[in-house]
C-alpha cells in the first residue's frame, strides 16, 4: 500500500504534473496508464522547465522508475522525438524508463484516419481533437482484427506480413474517402518502425509483472493520469472525449496493478474550468471574464498551442467526476489566476428545461441545453504568488477552497499559487 493516484477532475490541464513532480519524492515508480502524446504536462523542477508528453513526470528524479504502461498508446517517433530533447536537457533514462510490450502502436495511416474525420466529414462530427492518432489508434486496438502492439515490432517477419495486409486495407478506405491520398507503402513503413523498435529496445519490457513485483517489495506507484476525467470515454461528455478511461477508474485496465493496491486519490481541479477542443462546457465565460482568465493563467494548449475556452468552476461536473474517479482528496491549483475579480460564481447545479439537476446527464443535447445555477462568493484583491502558508491566503480565498471542498463533497489537501514547487500550500486539517 501506500500508492497514489493523480487524476484531473475536468476537461484536462489542470497541472497535474506539478502534483505529480511535488509527490515524486515519497514515491518510486511512476506510472502512466492510458492515453497518448495528446497529453501535455509543463513541468518547472529546479528552476528549469521541461515539457512532457508520453514520458512520466517521475523520469525528472533520479531515484525514481517510470513506467510506460499497457493502456498507452505509442506513437514512436514521437517518443524518440521526446526521449532526445529531455535527454538535452541531461536527464538520465538508463535503466529508469520501462515501456510496456502490451502497449499498442500508433502508425502512420492512424494520423490520415483522424484526418478523415476531423477534416473531411460534416463540421458538426468534428470533435476538434489533438491531431495524433489516439482516436483510430485505440479503434483498432478495441476492433483487435488491425491492432499492432509493441511486442509485434520485435517479430519482424511477421510483422512486415501482418503490417502488408493491414496496409492495403486501410489504403483502400483512405483512398475511397481522403481527395488526393498518397497510398502508404507498407514496406517502407515497415522498416520505418522496426528501426524506431531497434532504439527503443533498451525501455521495452512486461511492465505488469515489472509493477507486480514492485508492489510485492513493497515500492510506492504513483499511477498520473493524462487528460482529465470528464474527458472519459466512458464518464466523460461523449462524444466529446478523448478515447481511453481517462479518469481513475483507468489505472487498472491500463496498469494491470489492481485498484486495491492505491489508498490515496488525489483529484485535481482549477480554481476554475478549462476546456480545448468542442464538446459543451455549461460554465464558459465567452466574454471579458473568460479572456481575464486565459490572459492571467496562460490557458493556451500545451500540445496544440489553441486558446482554452475559460470558465466558472462547474461543482455539478467536479463532484460527479469525484465521484467516479473515488477522489479522497482535492488539490486546487491556479488559485492566484482568480485574485483582482470582485465576485466569484460556482456553480452548484444546472437548469435543464425547469428541472434542476445535480448531475451530469447522458445525453448531449441535455448538457448543451443545461443553465447553470451559481452561487456567488466573494472575490479577493490580494495577489496570491507569494503566499506559502494557509494563514498568508486572504480570508475570502481561504473561504472559496473550503466552499469548493464542502460542494464537491471532498476536502482540498493542497492548493497551488504558481507553477514553482513553492508555490505549494498544505490545507492544515484542522481549522
Ligand atoms: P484526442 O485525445 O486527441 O482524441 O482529443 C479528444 C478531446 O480530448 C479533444 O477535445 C482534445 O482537445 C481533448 N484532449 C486530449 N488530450 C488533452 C489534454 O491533455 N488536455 C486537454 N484536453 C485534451
Amino acid at each position: 500500500m501506500g500508492s497514489t493516484c493523480v487524476v484531473g477532475l475536468q476537461w484536462g490541464d489542470e497541472a497535474k504534473g506539478k502534483i505529480v513532480d511535488l509527490l515524486c519524492d515519497d514515491h518510486d515508480v511512476v506510472v502512466r496508464y492510458q492515453g497518448g502524446a495528446n497529453a501535455g504536462h509543463t513541468v518547472v523542477h529546479e528552476g528549469m522547465t521541461y515539457k512532457l508528453s508520453l514520458v512520466p513526470t517521475g523520469i525528472l528524479r533520479e531515484n525514481v522508475e517510470a513506467v510506460i504502461a499497457n493502456g498507452v498508446v505509442i506513437h514512436p517517433p514521437a517518443l524518440l522525438k521526446e526521449i532526445a530533447s529531455l535527454q538535452a536537457q541531461g536527464v538520465n533514462f538508463e535503466g529508469r524508463l520501462h515501456i510496456s510490450d502490451r502497449a499498442h502502436v500508433i502508425l502512420p495511416y492512424h494520423l490520415a484516419e483522424e484526418r478523415l474525420t476531423e477534416e473531411s466529414s460534416s463540421a458538426a462530427d468534428h470533435l476538434g481533437t489533438t491531431r495524433r492518432g489516439i482516436g483510430p489508434c485505440y479503434k483498432d486496438k478495441l476492433g483487435r482484427v488491425h491492432g499492432v502492439r509493441i511486442a509485434d515490432l520485435y517479430r519482424p517477419a511477421d510483422f512486415r506480413e501482418r503490417l502488408a495486409r493491414i496496409v492495403e486495407y486501410k489504403n483502400r478506405l483512405l483512398n475511397a474517402m481522403l481527395p488526393d491520398f498518397e497510398p502508404f507503402d507498407a514496406a517502407a513503413v515497415a522498416e520505418e518502425y522496426l528501426g524506431y523498435a531497434e532504439q527503443l529496445r533498451p525501455y521495452v519490457c512486461d511492465s505488469t509483472s515489472k509493477l507486480h513485483e514492485a508492489v510485492a517489495a513493497g515500492r510506492k506507484l504513483m499511477f498520473e493520469g493524462a487528460q482529465g476525467s470528464l474527458l472519459d470515454v466512458d464518464h466523460g461528455s461523449y462524444p466529446y472525449v478523448t478515447s481511453s478511461s481517462s479518469s481513475a477508474v483507468g489505472t487498472a485496465p491500463g496498469s494491470g496493478v489492481p485498484a486495491r493496491c492505491i489508498d490515496r486519490w488525489i483529484g485535481v481541479v482549477k480554481a476554475y474550468t478549462t476546456r480545448v477542443g468542442g464538446g459543451p462546457f455549461p460554465t464558459e465565460q465567452d466574454n471579458e471574464i473568460g479572456e481575464r482568465i486565459r490572459r492571467v493563467g496562460r490557458e493556451y494548449g500545451t500540445v496544440t498551442g489553441r486558446p482554452r475556452r475559460c470558465g466558472w468552476f462547474d461543482a455539478v461536473a467536479v463532484r460527479y467526476s469525484s465521484r467516479v474517479s473515488g477522489s479522497t482528496e482535492l488539490a486546487v491549483m491556479l488559485l492566484d489566476v482568480l485574485s483582482g475579480i470582485e465576485e466569484l460564481q460556482v456553480a452548484v447545479s444546472y437548469d435543464l428545461d425547469g428541472r434542476r439537476l445535480d448531475v451530469l446527464p447522458a445525453s448531449l443535447a441535455d448538457l448543451e441545453r443545461c443553465k447553470p445555477v451559481y452561487e456567488t462568493l466573494p472575490g479577493w484583491s490580494e495577489d496570491l504568488t507569494a503566499a506559502r502558508t494557509w494563514g498568508d491566503l486572504p480570508r475570502a480565498a481561504r473561504d472559496y477552497v473550503d466552499y469548493l471542498g464542502r460542494i464537491v463533497g471532498v476536502p482540498a489537501s493542497i492548493v497551488s499559487v504558481g507553477p514553482d514547487r513553492r508555490q505549494t500550500i498544505l490545507v492544515p486539517k484542522d481549522r
